[in-house]
């Protein structure tokens, strides 16, 4: 029987034509059916429906244009007259991007056939992801239009669309600093994964990384610490000074880069702890009226905001609204995390703002906790007034939040389904799966700087992959899970060969997470993709990353 099977395993497909072609897209596609034959794409034309969004033509032309290097044969681009979505691929000649209003945003759809080539998308996340995978599905060269390998498309159809609406990183560009250019390579090889948040961290006690042109001068000191803590070491510091900071120019230039890989970015103010990089700056706006320091160590500072002082106010909503000028995002991200309580519980005015508000401790929090409560409701009211939502890490969930805020859990995944279960959305990126600054392997002795060098906080590629952000939730709560978010947090990474490094290949790990459905998963698929294929990718684009 089984010499039977191994027959009709290697008869079959045989008879059936060919070898099963297979390809090698992460994150793998919703559908994919495969026919016979190719499209050869060397000297196609590629058409646009002239509704198409200027941003989307110029990621098409991009691909053109790299298919032309390649091959050494000109791709025309020209706009599509007279052809609408309900064409058959194989009437087409050409690769056609065409509009079709029924398809669900960031969805699309790929028919090739030998002749011609039929993407349909509503929108312009749509088509970006199409022509992400149209690359995917050509030799790694075609992203720097270098030659080599088959220029050909299988026939067939792709149908595809994400689990999750939001798909993020975040970027801690505070602990350590991130040039424009960096930056743009980190969305740069976000954008080919199909992810589409990038939360970027840039306030902190390390350093305040964002100008803000009320308040000139926290860039001018807040930016800048007198030194690094070296290793592990908190009582260490190289003594170097260290900084820098991102022009509001320069800011719009991120911001419209990211847009144009149909990519936002939340910007966080973490409020009220982690803000030495504005206390250092205005020491007044602390309980103790300092003097504070740009922290050159890590960890958890016990001077936070004063929040009995209505200047601390003024000044938050003061950032916020270049905030919002600068970052279109719906959702603005104000922190909430780790804020020690040590400084309020002494505060003569943050406790005669707590007797104001008539806060007392009881079984749902400390006094404190609902002083922060009282800040998150605040300051959400504030950016609801610009038509603004508010993110914020699971501690805003600790004492009694106001509803409408989003919970980000990074406690585990705890915070997270408390937050689903008493109706607030959730984005999850919890520590134990998320956590790209966590070691990628036990062996710590290989591996550059991580967090910890505990064994229980290491994060392999294949534990990244597993995770299923619904474990733990009631069926009737898993609709408030709107995405999941990789965190990259740069205590410990200082390069950017680094930081790639602790990027990939887990963010490939995380986009499957965001994009497949759960049973779609399979790790010795994505395993082998990311060997056969996406390695060729960072090494051709000259990121530095994991071999596995
Ligand atoms: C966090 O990792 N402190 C959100
Ligand atoms: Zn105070």
């Amino acid at each position: 029987m089984k010499k039977l099977l191994l027959l009709l395993a290697v008869i079959v497909p045989a008879f059936l034509g060919a070898k099963a072609p297979s390809v090698q897209i992460t994150p793998q596609p919703r559908e994919i059916k495969l026919g016979n034959g190719t499209f050869k794409v060397k000297g196609a034309g590629f058409n646009y429906e002239s509704s198409l969004e200027e941003r989307t033509v110029k990621a098409i032309a991009a691909l053109a244009d790299d298919i032309s290097a390649a091959t050494g044969k000109v791709s025309s681009l020209a706009i599509a007259a007279g052809v609408g979505s309900s064409a058959a691929a194989s009437s087409l000649k050409g690769v056609y991007f065409l509009e079709d209003k029924a398809v669900p945003a960031e969805n699309y759809r790929i028919e090739i056939s030998r002749k011609g080539v039929k993407v349909t998308a509503s929108e312009h996340n749509g088509f970006f992801y199409a022509v992400q995978t149209l690359r995917q599905l050509l030799p790694a060269g075609v992203y720097k239009g270098v030659a080599g390998g088959k220029w050909k498309l299988p026939c067939g159809v792709i149908s595809d669309g994400p689990r999750f609406g939001y798909r993020g990183i975040l970027l801690d560009a505070c602990r350590h600093f991130w040039s424009i250019d960096e930056t743009k390579k980190f969305i740069d090889i976000m954008a080919i994964y199909k992810l589409n948040r990038l939360h970027w961290h840039l306030t902190e006690d390390q350093g305040w990384r964002l100008e803000v042109k009320k308040y000139p001068e926290l860039v001018e000191k807040g930016a800048f610490r007198s030194g690094t803590q070296i290793g592990y070491d908190r009582e260490s510091s190289d003594g170097v000074r260290y900084g820098g900071y991102y022009t509001q120019e320069q800011i719009k230039d991120i911001v419209s880069y990211a847009w144009e890989r149909g990519i936002t970015v939340v910007p966080e103010l973490d409020l009220p702890g982690h803000m030495l990089g504005a206390l250092a700056t205005y020491p007044q706006l602390g309980c103790t009226g300092g003097p504070y320091e740009v922290w050159t160590r890590w960890g958890v500072s016990k001077d936070v905001l004063c929040v009995g002082k209505e200047e601390t106010f003024a000044f938050l909503e003061g950032v916020l609204d270049e905030v919002c000028e600068l970052f279109p995002s719906e959702y603005i991200h104000i922190g909430g995390d780790e804020c020690p309580k040590a400084r309020w519980e002494t505060c003569p005015l943050c406790q005669a703002r707590a007797d104001e508000l008539g806060l007392v401790s009881d079984d749902k929090g400390t006094r404190e906790q609902k002083l922060q409560n009282y800040v998150t409701a605040r300051i959400q009211a504030y950016l609801q007034g610009k038509g603004r939502k508010v993110i914020g890490w699971d501690e805003i969930l600790d004492g009694d939040l106001a509803p409408g805020a989003t919970i980000m859990s990074w406690r585990g995944t705890k915070g997270g389904e408390k937050a689903a279960a008493n109706g607030f959305d959730v984005i999850m990126s919890p520590n134990t799966y998320c956590y790209l600054d966590y070691s990628q392997s036990l062996d710590f002795k290989s591996e550059p700087l991580g967090i910890t060098r505990k064994a229980s906080r290491a994060l392999p590629l294949e534990k990244a992959y597993g995770y299923e952000p619904y474990d733990g939730l009631p069926a009737e709560a898993t609709g408030h899970i709107l995405g999941v978010q990789g965190n990259l947090w740069t205590e410990y990474i200082a390069t950017p060969e680094h930081l790639e490094y602790m990027l990939l290949p887990r963010m490939l790990a995380i986009a499957e997470v965001q994009w497949c459905p759960a049973d779609a998963k399979d790790f010795a698929r994505f395993h082998s993709a990311l060997v056969e294929h996406q390695q060729k990718v960072f090494e051709i684009l000259g990121y530095n990353f994991r071999k596995e």
